[in-house]
């Protein structure tokens, strides 16, 4: 029973390598490429307020959702739901197929920003930074459905997927995890440089300034709060099935939720602190060109590919300061797009029953065309900024509501998952996490969804035309869906060891668990120190 179960699964070497790896996921292009335009388009300062409302109700008790689901039903996301009660599955694949939507972006962005590092060295937009991002780089024409391909931003991208690919197929620890333990380190250093190298540009208090400075107005607009929540969940990579996967590779015995809140904890600091860079660089790019901060710098996707070029261009030595800005955001990038093929590649091969690597080179390698035919042509800015938007702000929104209802309300397993992450925990979990799941996260996230699609459907989106969100909006959303829930009826290749022994709501298979385990007293032998050795750490 027990062998059946661990067959498929690779285990991080220790928790801190998980750690790092779950900050990796987290920390990424939404803390310094998405954070900025979505803050400055959300009331600048006052959007600080309903993030970190946002956090503390729903990112951090879903983050420990996430884990829970993971690390007991060990499985992908459509294997963890499905073993949490059969017919959640379609949540699992909800989660998966939205990773691989923004898998295909989010490599894109990350090969603007590689090409940006190069650029950098020799401030190849000259004087006219908005011009060349749109125009001469990406060569973006009207917005249109389709548009010719790229070749300069094509051939990146397709650099970016190779590297992407080879890192999940290699493994869990050997991949993922090396990638991490040498990556983030070096992005956390190169960063905190960054930002401080910022403060010391003239007019970087100004920015600040309108950083810190609440505008109360805009928390009555229901736009800002949408965007808080999209960003902490986009942010903190949970309800997108990667935290979960990730701990579903974690050691049975491991403190999870101490391990939650320092994951969770990081990646806001990390964000904050990517704020205050670039409200700083902001400033000093308001005063250099005589205008307050609040219009120093167009919003949207291209704010770091056109603020930052303008400004880098002004300061001493911005070459240098300028290629390690995007080099942060490359090594900040892949961090996190491992962590969003993973889950793919890994709900493939527990369904079909093929290998690891099989699974991730066939999931990859759909994803890396798909993704190849869409951005990096002449209408991809668009198409990108429109799934990333109804991506986070309908699907993961809706999905997530219908998700933690169900799990709370209606299958009631809330109760459980907490024994479960009480068990080896530092501290304690229970009435206040209930809460925030089952009654704070449904209110927000329902009226959430509601706002966000009557205003889509009422107003549009930025003035694109009616046929590119239907496509690549409402046609990505409804697609989704829909196999998702014909993915549920595609039989599990290892259909008997699912059905037959691992139903780990089975008091039998936590009697069992525990026997492997060993008592639960001793909950801190989960990090590196040597524990008796049992089957399930024998992979
Ligand atoms: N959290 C990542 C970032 O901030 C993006 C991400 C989203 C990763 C969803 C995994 C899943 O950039």
């Amino acid at each position: 029973m027990t062998v059946a179960r661990t067959v498929h699964r690779e285990a991080f070497s220790s928790r801190t390598v998980f750690i790092l790896a779950a900050i990796g996921s987290a920390v990424g292009l939404g803390n310094i490429w998405r954070y900025p335009y979505v803050a400055y388009s959300s009331g600048g300062g006052a959007f600080l307020i309903p993030y970190l409302v946002a956090l503390l109700t729903a990112g951090i008790p879903l983050l420990f959702l996430d884990y829970a689901l993971g690390h007991k039903f060990r499985g992908s996301p459509p294997l963890a739901f499905r073993r949490l009660s059969r017919w959640t599955e379609p949540f699992g694949w909800v989660q998966v197929l939205m990773c691989l939507a923004i898998a295909t972006f989010y490599a894109c962005v990350i090969a603007w920003a590689a090409s940006y590092a190069w650029f950098s060295l020799t401030l190849a937009w000259g004087d006219d930074a908005e011009a060349f991002f749109a125009g001469t780089f990406l060569q973006q024409g009207e917005a249109t459905m389709f548009g010719g391909l790229v070749p300069t931003v094509a051939i990146p991208l397709v650099l970016v997927w190779v590297v992407n690919i080879a890192i999940v197929a290699i493994g869990v620890e050997r991949g993922i995890g090396r990638l991490n333990r040498f990556l983030l380190p070096l992005l956390i250093a190169l960063f905190i440089g960054l930002v401080i190298r910022s403060l010391f540009l003239p007019g970087a208090m100004a920015g600040l300034d309108a950083f810190f400075t609440p505008n109360w107005a805009a928390l009555g607009d229901p736009q800002v709060w949408i965007a808080a929540y999209g960003q902490i969940f986009f942010s903190l990579s949970v309800a997108f099935g990667a935290m979960l996967t990730y701990a579903s590779h974690l050691k049975r015995r491991t403190n999870l939720t101490a391990s939650g809140l320092v994951v969770g904890f990081s990646n806001s600091a990390f964000e904050v602190l990517a704020g205050i860079g670039v409200f700083a660089a902001l400033g000093f790019l308001a005063a250099q060109s005589g205008v307050p901060v609040s219009e120093a710098a167009a919003g949207g996707p291209g704010l770091a590919f056109v603020a930052f070029p303008t400004l880098i261009s002004q300061m001493p030595f911005g070459q240098i300061f300028g290629s390690l800005f995007f080099l942060t955001l490359v090594f900040a990038g892949i961090t996190s797009l491992v962590s969003i093929l993973q889950p793919p590649a890994m709900a493939i091969s527990e369904k079909f029953g093929i290998s690891h690597r099989a699974a991730t080179l066939s999931v990859g390698t759909v994803a890396a065309i798909v993704s190849i035919s869409i951005f990096p042509t002449t209408t991809g800015l668009n198409t990108l900024d429109v799934v990333d938007n109804w991506i986070n702000n309908v699907l993961l929104v809706s999905n997530t509501l219908v998700m933690v209802v169900v799990v709370v309300w209606v299958v009631r397993k809330t109760p459980m998952l907490a024994r479960h992450l009480n068990g080896v925990g530092s501290f304690k979990i229970g009435g206040w996490w209930t809460v925030c799941l089952g009654i704070v996260t449904p209110l927000i996230l329902g009226w959430t969804a509601t706002q966000s699609v009557i205003t889509l459907l009422r107003d549009g989106y930025e003035d694109l035309p009616g046929a590119l969100l239907a496509t690549f909006g409402w046609g990505v959303v409804g697609g989704i869906v829909v196999l998702a829930v014909l993915m549920t009826f595609v039989p599990w290749r290892n259909e008997d060891h699912l059905a037959a022994g691992v139903d780990l709501d089975d008091p039998r298979e936590e009697a069992e668990a525990a026997r492997v385990d060993g008592p639960r007293r001793d909950s801190r032998s989960d990090d590196g120190r040597p524990h008796t050795p049992s089957k399930e750490d024998s992979e």
